[in-house]
């Protein structure tokens, strides 16, 4: 089969797939316009694995991968039924699974499910397969990329890969109002479970790191830290639920607990997470069995642990945004779903003498979503002017914005 780009010039329908971590994405959406594109999200299915990590307190990858398996299948029905897009052969065909299967070798289960999956249905409306390459972990990226390959080949889709960090700042343009060429520069955060960057935006094509985490990521500094005092994971969620319960209950309106807010006053804009954690591990090592389980402690620790975290990120990002004289803020990742950090930074914004637009998505696309990825290849696609070859497509876990 070749591959053939059927795409009209302004308008594309997009299947994206996403397995960068422990959640299985997929999504299709509809794209129309050149320069400052509109997107409609025909359907964006998550299938979370929180359950599998939960007794971990983190993600294993050997359990994620096992679990994309399982779930790629359903997770595309799911969203093609949702998009109206799932019909089923009405007459029966002999289709040749070759090259399926030797795409798919490396997951049998995943062959097993797609083979039944492409037997009974019908080849979806869609122009192009979007799919994320990287960053993530390893075997897990590989699951979705050897899908949408697999996919992309029997239906005879073009197929685009997508960097995974662009697409949380990509995802901006879902909003109501588009990303224009106006916006730029802008300065933007990326923070995640696996991810804290920050990064200068000349345009849609020109990215500069300006700085990053040199240890843990602000996502897994709360993932960690609620390890320690007992919370469930992902932390992020269960540390902003107590710290909202202990300020409602303070007089005080402060902690007791003072964390180190790491590198808040360095001149570079790279980040470090892992002392606040060690800080934390010490601090609770240091209390009596019974403070450990009070949960007055539990919760001032919490605000603390979050409003530390505020502290660095907001800074360092409004620092650069002065410095490269940034038109917008934007923001990205899990833990921009945060909404004391929202709500802090929107305060930030409002108290500094020029106007600066803070862009940040709406909260169910703040965290690992396909839709994010379906919008970012329909940007690349725009930029590159055509799709990849299927075979060229590789899973890299470390892959860097460039
Ligand atoms: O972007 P994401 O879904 O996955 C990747 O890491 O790529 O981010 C997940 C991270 C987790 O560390 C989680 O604890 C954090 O985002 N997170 C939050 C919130 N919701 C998710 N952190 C703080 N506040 C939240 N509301």
């Amino acid at each position: 089969m070749t591959i053939t780009i059927t795409m009209t010039k302004n308008k594309a329908t997009i299947l994206a797939i996403e397995t960068s971590c422990d959640d299985t994405c997929v999504a299709v959406i509809e794209a129309k316009g050149q320069k400052s594109p509109r997107f409609k999200i025909l359907s964006n299915i998550v299938s979370s694995q929180v359950e599998v990590h939960r007794k971990w307190g983190g993600v294993y990858p050997t359990f994620a991968k096992r679990e994309h398996q399982k779930n790629l299948v359903p997770t595309l029905k799911k969203a093609l039924k949702k998009a109206k897009m799932l019909e089923i052969f009405n007459k029966f065909s002999n289709f040749n699974f070759q090259t399926l299967k030797e795409i798919l070798s490396r997951e049998e289960y995943l062959l097993k499910e797609s083979e039944k999956f492409l037997k009974k249905y019908q080849k979806p409306r869609v122009d192009l397969i979007a799919v994320t390459i990287g960053p993530g972990l390893d075997p897990c990226l590989w699951v979705g990329v050897n899908f949408a390959k697999a996919i992309a080949f029997f239906w005879d889709i073009p197929i685009i890969s997508v960097n995974h960090t662009k697409a949380h700042i990509f995802v901006n343009a879902i909003n109501k109002k588009p990303l224009t060429q106006k916006d730029f520069p802008a300065v933007c955060l990326i923070v995640s479970g696996g991810n804290t960057q920050l990064f200068l935006m000349e345009d849609f094509k020109k990215y500069k790191i300006l700085g990053e985490t040199r240890d843990d990521a602000a996502g897994e500094c709360f993932d960690k830290t609620a390890k320690i005092l007992g919370l469930s994971y992902p932390g992020g969620p269960a540390i902003e639920k107590l710290t909202s319960q202990w300020k409602q209950k303070s007089s005080r309106g402060r902690a007791s607990v003072i964390l180190p807010r790491p590198m808040i006053n360095q001149k570079n804009y790279d980040f470090s997470f892992s002392g606040l954690k060690t800080a934390v591990l010490y601090n609770f090592k240091s209390q009596t069995l019974k403070t450990r389980k009070n949960k007055q402690y539990i919760k001032e620790m919490c605000y603390e642990i979050q409003q530390a975290i505020i502290d660095v990120l907001i800074k360092k990002t409004i620092k650069a945004a002065k410095t490269y004289k940034a038109k917008t803020i934007i923001l990205g990742g899990g833990v921009s779903a945060n909404n004391e950090l929202r709500r802090q930074f929107n305060y930030k914004l409002s108290t500094i003498n020029y106007k600066l637009n803070f862009l940040v998505p709406p909260k169910n696309l703040c965290t690992d979503n396909a839709a994010m990825i379906a919008v970012t290849g329909y940007f690349r696609w725009k930029k590159i002017k055509k799709a990849e070859k299927w075979q060229d497509i590789k899973a890299v876990a470390n892959l860097r914005i460039t």
